[in-house]
């Protein structure tokens, strides 16, 4: 197993545990949710394709290709229009800023991504852009200023489809993963982040959030799962996000022909692929709350009646306990070393392209997120995160909390099939935009 390399990374924190909120008055805010739905709905069109398995219209808006950059377009007028200052960071991260009376405080951070996998919805993560810009837009409606000022913020492939790890943005903003590491981090045609961001013109000298920690975050996101669908609950409260673990393997054999070859003389990357996704099938059923997906699996040459010499993949691993996704890390590593001893094949490549251990959002903001949506007579539950968020990652420097909204379709996404209502991403944003001026007015 020399072959494995393993991701630099360090353990996400809590935050700043000694944070607290005053009560003080709460105005509620309610947001116009007409216009957060035409928004979701031109910004869906932006990479839309109509998907003909499933009938629906879907979006394939990877980060930093030219639709993507369309889509950053569209969104940073939008932003300007409504007269926030924007900024970019050395990773591309964008900023959109509404001054408080008081600038010099720590800012209040609202945002998510905008770019999506390449079978999306219109929802995952511009519902927390969008809704971030209509937070803004409704505080000036009512002529509400904040002591603290607002910023809408979002992250560089969140998705972390293209380039391999996800949250690559919000990661390398809080100091996670290094600079120039992630500027580094190749694309399957070769193409590095940093030459996408220099071709489109999509950084600038605004801080890394390490340099600028904001006071506090928030994220208002479609849940992604079934949970709130089933339980009847129109939001959720995030309490936290499971760990996550990727991996890329390619395993070498032999090409041979597959007629004149006997078994026993094979070497069969294929073979060795598929033992292996099947052992890991296995895994989920012995490792509680363990979840496995190969969501890439290819071999060379690809023919008829050719054995594999190579066989590829990326491995999705998910837990919301550390010590079993450690657990399933190192059985994996077992079984790896297991497969190519009985095929007689190699280990060529063994990467780990993203980790991020369980994390705890600030019980403060989890508890606030939960008073506001009973103010509102919501029906609600607790709910941990099956999906990574820029949220988790801010949470490591600043009290961060989330608002899940209720998604329709058995609750799916990453599938054109994703689907919110326009009352349900509503109440969502209402509740965000509530707490958003409690925190921005917050000043001990
Ligand atoms: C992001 O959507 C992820 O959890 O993979
Ligand atoms: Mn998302
Ligand atoms: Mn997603």
């Amino acid at each position: 197993m020399s072959a494995e390399k393993t991701l630099p990374q360090s353990k996400p924190g809590l935050g700043n545990e000694s944070f607290k909120l005053e009560p003080g008055e709460r105005r509620s805010i309610d947001i116009n949710g007409k216009r957060l739905w035409e928004r979701l709905g031109q910004l869906g069109e932006i990479g839309a394709f109509d998907d003909t398995r499933t009938g629906e219209r879907g979006v394939c808006r990877l980060a930093l290709t030219d639709a993507e950059i369309e889509g950053r377009n569209l969104v940073e007028k939008w932003m300007r229009d409504a007269g926030l200052s924007v900024e970019h960071d050395a990773i591309g991260n964008v900023y959109a800023r509404r001054e408080g009376r008081r600038p010099q405080l720590p800012a209040v951070m609202i945002g998510s991504h905008i770019d999506t996998v390449g079978t999306a919805g219109r929802f995952d993560g511009c519902l927390g852009v969008l809704g971030g810009l209509e937070v803004v837009e409704r505080l000036d409606e009512e002529n509400i200023e904040t002591e603290r000022s607002i910023i809408v913020a979002y992250f560089t492939d969140e998705e972390g489809v293209r380039f391999g790890t996800d949250m690559l943005g919000s990661a390398t903003a809080v100091g996670r993963l290094d600079l120039q590491w992630a500027l580094g981090r190749r694309d399957r045609d070769g193409v590095s982040v940093e030459e996408e961001l220099k071709r489109h013109n999509a950084t600038g000298h605004a801080s890394l959030l390490t340099q600028a920690p904001p006071h506090s975050y928030l994220e208002c996101h479609i849940e992604q799962g079934p949970i709130l669908l089933e339980e009847g609950k129109q939001l959720g409260v995030v309490t936290g996000v499971q760990g996550i673990s990727w991996w890329r393997i390619v395993i070498g054999g032999s090409a041979a022909h597959a007629g004149c070859t006997p078994m026993g003389l094979r070497r069969d990357a294929g073979l060795a692929l598929a033992l292996l996704r099947a052992g890991m099938w296995e895994l989920t059923k012995q490792i509680p709350g363990l979840l496995c997906n190969f969501g890439y699996l290819s071999t060379t040459p690809g023919l008829v009646n050719v054995i594999p010499d190579t066989a590829s993949a990326t491995i999705d691993l998910r837990n919301p306990d550390e010590d079993k996704l450690v657990d399933a890390e190192n059985t994996m590593r077992e079984l790896i070393a297991a497969i190519l001893k009985e095929t007689g094949c190699e280990l060529l490549d063994l990467e780990q392209t993203a980790r991020t251990q369980p994390i705890s959002f600030h019980k403060a903001i989890v508890d606030a997120v939960e008073d506001e949506i009973a103010e509102r007579g919501i029906e609600t539950m607790r709910i941990v995160s099956g999906a990574g968020h820029d949220a988790q990652e801010v949470a490591s420097i600043a009290p961060a909390g989330m608002i899940f909204v209720r998604g329709q379709n058995e609750g799916v996404s990453h599938s054109p099939r994703e689907y919110s209502t326009l009352e349900d991403c509503a109440a969502g944003v209402s509740v965000l935009a509530t707490l958003t001026l409690k925190l921005a007015n917050q000043v001990s």
